[in-house]
């Protein structure tokens, strides 16, 4: 079984080497891509370096490939992927909204991942993160709206938006003027209600995002959502605060009990303890931080909640993995013959 990663030196890949490591997949070779710009630079893996290779122009000889180079380079190069044979999980939106693409997250909907034609979409970070609390609570209550306000941390803009953050609070403190170059807006000291481009009804792709895929996941196209996206001045895990209004009225402490029980899900909720999610905590975490769970004031019977979630991690890196990791407990990844 051989698995490729194709974006190896970027901010996701690098999570993604750590999540293999400690991986319950079994493969026998991994193979590391990137732009020409990082060929010939190795990657450390199970304590040996690997060499990074220059991204070819059509297939690559591996049984999996998670690719996390972004959307042109899935888009131009995924379709030669699984020509060659390979079973592409995709981290960029280039394939998502494919009617024929499955979007999994496997707490959610692992079984859609067995119905896939070569591809598996992984979905937008902030979207993984509010399934993975919000579908259980669907499943028991149904969700009939849900509003979500977000907290998104600059590692959602890759690598170079950490270098941003870092390099530009620098310069603030040293009394210089901070220049924007990754963000619409300087990040340090700031919030800035845009991420990605605004849309013709006046919300950002980003918040669409959420609305589209959370539908597609969820699978209920009734679930009405509305989302406002913002970045804020951490480096990573996003945060979310959620209002859901439900079929079934919800109380609190049930709610507490529910996503107690759930896979991927920590509850951290004891406000007179000072504990509630946060990204302080959730950073370098597999499962999402669920908190402040309450009766919403706006829906009778309906619940407030507050997630804090690793998005390089269940939002991009981990996700694929136990996406590949579902795949091969079903028996349904095949190594090829090779000679
Ligand atoms: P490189 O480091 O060589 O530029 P991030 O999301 O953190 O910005 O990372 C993007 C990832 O995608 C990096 O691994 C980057 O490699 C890779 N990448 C960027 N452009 C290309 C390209 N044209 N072909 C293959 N990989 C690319």
């Amino acid at each position: 079984m051989r698995v490729a990663i194709v974006g190896a030196t970027g901010a996701v890949g690098h999570e993604l080497l750590k999540v293999l490591e400690g991986s319950s997949l079994r493969f026998d070779e991994l193979l590391l891509f990137a732009s020409p710009r990082s060929a010939g630079s190795t990657l450390m893996f199970r304590n040996q370096p690997l060499t990074v290779q220059a991204t070819p122009d059509g297939a690559i000889d591996a049984d999996v490939i998670l690719a996390s180079a972004g959307g042109s380079i899935s888009k131009a190069l995924a379709p030669a992927w699984v020509a060659g044979g390979a079973v592409v999980i995709d981290n960029s939106s280039a394939f998502r909204y494919d009617p024929e693409v499955p979007l999994v997250v496997p707490e959610v909907n692992g079984d859609a991942a067995l119905t896939h034609r070569g591809i598996i979409a992984n979905p937008n970070c902030t979207t993984a993160i509010a399934v993975v609390a919000v579908a259980p609570i669907h499943r028991q209550y149904g969700v009939k709206r849900m509003i979500v306000s977000t907290y998104q941390a600059t590692s959602g803009a890759g690598a170079k938006g950490m270098d941003e953050l870092l390099e530009q609070t620098r310069v603030e403190l040293d009394g210089g003027q901070a220049q924007a170059s990754v963000f619409a807006h300087p990040i340090p000291f700031n919030v800035i209600p845009h991420i990605d481009a605004f849309q013709d009804n006046g919300y950002t792709k980003e918040e669409m995002k959420v609305a589209w895929e959370t539908r597609k996941i969820i699978g209920d196209d009734s679930l009405q959502i509305s989302c406002t996206a913002v970045r804020i001045p951490t480096l990573r895990t996003h945060s979310e605060a959620i209002t859901l209004e439900l079929e079934r009225p919800a109380n609190p402490q049930a709610v507490r009990d529910l996503l107690a029980a759930s896979a991927g899900v920590e509850v951290r909720d004891d406000p007179a303890g000072k504990l509630y999610p946060m990204p302080l905590t959730a950073s370098g975490k597999y499962d999402v931080e669920v908190g402040r769970i309450r009766e919403s004031l706006v829906f009778p019977g309906g619940i407030d909640l507050f997630v804090s979630g690793d998005q390089l991690l269940k939002g991009a890196a981990l996700n694929a993995v136990q996406i590949a990791e579902y795949l091969q407990q079903k028996g349904a990844l095949k190594a090829r013959q090779r000679a």
